[in-house]
């Protein structure tokens, strides 16, 4: 694992939306460039920016025309080089998006697939043999080609599948994964990984990660295909962090991943922490936060020692962690997210408080995730400091909202979830038991009981951290005695220790020094 994996707490930028400096409504590379030392500042030392090469976005940007090719609207090749400068400068790593599964219909590769001739292209995406038999298990494009043949899609009908084999191929037009066009596809993937590390970007957060090999139930495949970008990142560019989309951290691990996200959908649980009916972190007090213990143990005690599980504040594709809760609760949120092991990612905006927009126009096919898109709130200038053009032509409108929480406002106030946030990202970084692959392990994590309590420690110190959500006060029996543990955190209510029992006001969370 790369070694500054360890303490690494991560920021997601999503280009479009972050800072916008040529006054066109859409942000650009520059405007992250003069907001790195905000970043800085919040005490994240990493960032990850959402796909930012040319594309006809029709998927935001996870449709690419050119891998190797910036989209023009956020500045030059050589602008991002400049950012990758300015980042490590600070002593930020970046990691950028590496789309490895489908690209954009209009990418040249594809063109050359639709031809009727046979040609370097033929196999590089999913073709049927005819044009009326569908791709088993996928959505399919048909009648776009002189080509006979219905090609398979990832996502949107605008992302055809490359083609990386079959782990069980059962009709002729599923080829193996050892067939020469999966193979060229693969190769071409390093080239383009080559490229941009050779620029000085510090890894990828790889996309849809688990379905680049087709009808591979158990995964082994696709297991055994990042198990070879593995060995290539550790000859070639041992530095460079790999981080997947995949939701299955067992899987991913073993496929060779230093960290994997729990996602919104499979198998993860995650979303019964804040984005269920009644998730844990709720004043309602309603949630079960053994649903997400049971299977976030599991996934640990698989993966431990060999990489890490990722818990994101949110990301680009769900609705704002804000939704549904005032500050105090985003600030529990956060004490949870920043005290947890792995890498924190913190979505944009989220350490402000920033709101989803339930009623914002879709944009480049974001649909319902466009609310969460919106550009960032800087300050209480035009367009909140996110740009100097038209209101009416920003890429997404801003939270029309005058209490909207900005950054400048926060920065102002002791008490702001910004600050909040910055705190408990410093005593992070300050304390190696609360770090990326510190000791976890869960004390108190009852069904549908409050608090939750869990442990970090190394080898030389222990913590005990506390949450209660819920609007009511709370009380639990722990099996270790915690006299003379010393609160070295608190937030919202007051959380009392008497040997084993713990007491836990309203809406409170503290962290504890054990040892
Ligand atoms: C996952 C990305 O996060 C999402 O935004 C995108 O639409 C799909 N993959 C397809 O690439």
């Amino acid at each position: 694992m790369p070694k500054w994996l360890d303490n690494a707490v991560f920021y997601e930028i999503y280009p479009q939306s972050f800072h916008d400096t040529n006054a066109d409504g859409i942000g650009d590379f520059e405007g992250i460039i003069q907001k790195l030392d905000y970043i800085k500042m919040l005490g994240c030392n990493a960032i990850w920016i959402n796909p930012c090469f040319e594309s006809p976005f029709n998927d935001a940007g996870y449709d690419i025309s050119d891998y190797y090719k910036v989209a023009p609207r956020y500045g030059t090749n050589d602008d991002l080089k400049r950012l990758l400068k300015e980042a490590h400068h600070r002593n930020i790593h970046v990691l950028f998006d590496l789309v490895p599964g489908h690209t954009s219909i209009e990418h040249p590769w594809f063109r050359e697939s639709m031809k009727n001739e046979q040609n370097e292209y033929t196999h590089r995406y999913i073709w049927t043999d005819n044009t009326w038999e569908p791709p088993l298990g996928l959505s399919y494009l048909r009648g776009v080609s002189d080509r006979d043949g219905a090609c398979g899609v990832n996502y949107y009908s605008t992302q055809p599948a490359l083609n990386y084999g079959y782990a069980n191929p059962t009709r002729p037009y599923m080829k193996s994964p050892d067939h020469p066009a999966a193979l060229a596809n693969r190769d071409e993937m390093k080239n383009i990984m080559r490229f941009w590390m050779d620029m000085g970007c510090d890894g990828f957060r790889v996309d849809m990660a688990a379905t680049l090999i087709k009808n591979d139930p158990d995964r082994s495949e696709n297991i055994k295909l990042w198990q070879e970008f593995r060995e290539f990142f550790d000859k070639e560019y041992p530095d460079c962090a790999m981080i997947s989309e995949w939701g299955e951290p067992q899987n991913a691990i073993a496929g060779g991943f230093h960290m994997d996200f729990l996602l919104h959908v499979g198998p993860a649980a995650y979303t019964s922490l804040f984005r269920s009916e009644n998730p844990f972190f709720s004043k309602a007090g309603t949630g079960d936060i053994s649903v997400f213990a049971n299977q976030y143990s599991k996934f640990y005690n698989t993966v431990d020692g060999k990489g890490l599980i990722c818990i994101p504040s949110g990301n680009h594709d769900m609705h704002r962690l804000r939704e549904n809760r005032d500050i105090d609760d985003m600030k529990l949120c956060f004490v949870f997210l920043l005290t947890m092991p792995g890498s924190p990612f913190i979505y944009y905006g989220d350490e402000i408080g920033m709101k989803y927009l339930p009623h914002v126009k879709s944009k480049e096919k974001g649909y319902h995730r466009t609310g969460s898109r919106s550009p960032m709130q800087w300050d209480n200038t035009q367009n909140t400091g996110f740009s100097k053009a038209d209101s009416g032509s920003l890429y997404i409108p801003i939270d029309p909202d005058e209490n909207r929480p900005t950054v400048k406002d926060q920065l102002s106030d002791n008490n702001s979830l910004l600050k909040t946030v910055s705190d408990l990202i410093r005593m992070r970084l300050e304390t190696p038991a609360l770090q990326n692959c510190a000791g976890f392990r869960f004390v108190y994590a009852q069904e549908n009981k409050y608090p939750l309590v869990y442990e970090r420690s190394d080898g030389d110190n222990s913590y005990i951290i506390i949450i209660n959500p819920a609007n009511r006060q709370e009380s639990c029996i722990l099996d270790i005695e915690l006299d003379g543990a010393l609160q070295i955190y608190s937030v919202g209510g007051q959380i009392e220790i008497a040997g084993n029992k713990i007491t836990a006001k309203p809406v409170s969370a503290a962290i504890f020094k054990v040892n």
